[in-house]
């Protein structure tokens, strides 16, 4: 019935050819990426610059999990992670500017979980290394949405971004529980410098980090 196997051809390569754009956009090019970040080094490119009012870290981005920093800038950019300077930032990047940034931050490969177990993990992050990992690098399962790298994170970045969740002014799905678990800022502080302390390629981008 060659009738009929011809539409069916046609709807293939048409499936086809969109799936391979798709493929093609969402990989981000690190070149277009590294130039089109030139206006964010002002801030992330400054070893321990501060955001101020409160005063708290800017944090590290280079190495970075792509798909996480893909999904940060798109909440910017909507308003629903809500930062005034972080908004006008991102307000005017498109789709494209946001994967190009993303593949040039995280780098050819994601952060590997690290095989070494951690040898006193404080009760207070019993429950986060199914997602982060022992050490902050994150675990081999891909996890949707994807966690941020913790480990080399500035302490007080870490610890602003908890209260901000177990406050409710960030919004997450898993993080607005996992957050409340934490019940004492004492309970933060000693989760943020958990994670924080672990050694990581976590890095502040510079024009010349690679
Ligand atoms: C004026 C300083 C400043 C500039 C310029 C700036 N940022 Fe930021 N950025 C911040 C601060 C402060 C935060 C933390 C905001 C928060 O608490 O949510 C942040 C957070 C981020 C995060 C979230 C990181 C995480 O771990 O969740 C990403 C991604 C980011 N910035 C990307 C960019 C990009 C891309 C540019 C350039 C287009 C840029 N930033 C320009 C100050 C700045
Ligand atoms: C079920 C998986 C899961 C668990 C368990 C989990 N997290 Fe997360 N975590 C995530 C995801 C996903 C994000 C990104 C959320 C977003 O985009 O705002 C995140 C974000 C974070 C951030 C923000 C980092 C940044 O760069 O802004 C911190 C800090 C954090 N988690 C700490 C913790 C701590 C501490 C615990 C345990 C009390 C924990 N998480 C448990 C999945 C998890």
């Amino acid at each position: 019935m060659p009738f009929r196997l011809n539409p069916c051809a046609k709807l293939a390569g048409a499936a086809l050819t969109l799936s391979l754009s798709v493929a093609a956009h969402a990989a981000g090019d690190p070149a277009q990426g590294e130039k089109k970040f030139y206006t964010c080094y002002g801030c992330h490119g400054v070893a321990n610059y501060k955001n101020a009012y409160p005063d708290y870290s800017v944090p590290k981005l280079r190495h970075q999990n792509g798909a996480y920093l893909i999904a940060a800038l798109q909440e910017y950019r909507d308003g629903t992670r809500p930062h005034a300077t972080m908004h006008a930032q991102a307000a005017s990047l498109s789709d494209q500017d946001i994967e190009d940034i993303a593949a040039y931050l995280q780098g050819t490969e994601a952060v590997k979980p690290g095989a070494a177990a951690a040898a006193n993990a404080p009760k207070q992050v019993a429950a986060c290394i199914a997602c982060h990992g022992e050490n902050g690098l994150g675990v081999e399962a891909p996890l949707v949405p994807k966690p941020p790298v913790l480990a080399g994170q500035h302490v007080d970045y870490l610890e602003q971004a908890l209260t901000a969740y177990r406050n409710g002014r960030r919004k997450n799905v898993v993080m607005d529980g996992m957050a409340q678990l934490l019940t004492s800022d004492e309970d933060i502080k000693i989760a943020a410098a958990y994670f924080a302390e672990h050694p990581s390629p976590l890095a502040t981008a510079s024009t010349d980090s690679k």
